[in-house]
């Protein structure tokens, strides 16, 4: 199956100049969906991985179905104000401007085995958010796996410089 076939490309959203990569058609397709779930499941199988760590809203569509089905826990990363424990957040760049993510501070053990899931990779920002969670948390970042990558944009090489491998299903 071709899951690029399932991603709908929308010039000038949300702004003139960006093209929307929309999953929506993976998501409304059985199969599509369910293949784009199990392709993550086989690339992470080894990975040992205990948790998935993965951000609001559209990291949830993919990360809660692939821990379910590596039978694995979830943690939930929100943006500010959302999640009612004692939280730690941060504030990481995008293309334009800044945005902030929490998580709960007792949602990852030290040194236990964490996967960062998302949608897709594009400045990089979300997911460097992500990793300094995690990090300052004391966990072990095991992978890091996305349905798209823009390989034009600073995102790749924002994950090497990070000294993290990352793997995705569409470039
Ligand atoms: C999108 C996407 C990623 C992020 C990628 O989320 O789901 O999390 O952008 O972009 P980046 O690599 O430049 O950080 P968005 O912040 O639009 O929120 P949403 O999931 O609520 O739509
Ligand atoms: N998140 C950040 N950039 C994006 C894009 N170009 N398409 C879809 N989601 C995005």
């Amino acid at each position: 199956m071709n899951l690029r076939e399932f991603v709908r490309d929308i010039p000038d959203y949300p702004k003139k100049g960006i093209v929307f990569f929309d999953i929506t058609p993976i998501l409304s397709d059985p199969h599509a969906f369910r293949h784009a779930v199990d392709c993550l499941a086989e690339k992470f199988k080894d990975s040992g991985a205990t948790k998935i760590v993965a951000a609001e809203a559209r990291g949830f569509i993919f990360g809660a179905p692939l821990a379910y089905k590596m039978g694995i826990g979830f943690v939930p990363v929100r943006k500010p104000g959302k999640l009612p424990h004692k939280s730690r957040c941060v504030t990481y760049d995008l293309e334009y401007g800044t945005d902030t993510l929490c998580m709960h501070e007792d949602a990852i053990a030290p040194d236990e085995k964490i996967l960062i899931i998302d949608d897709l990779l594009a400045t990089g920002g979300t997911a460097e958010g992500m990793l300094r969670l995690v990090r300052e948390a004391g966990g072990d970042i095991v992978g890091c796996g996305f349905v798209i990558q823009l390989g034009f944009l600073d995102g790749p090489r924002k994950m090497k410089d990070s000294g993290q491998e990352h793997c995705f299903l569409l470039e």
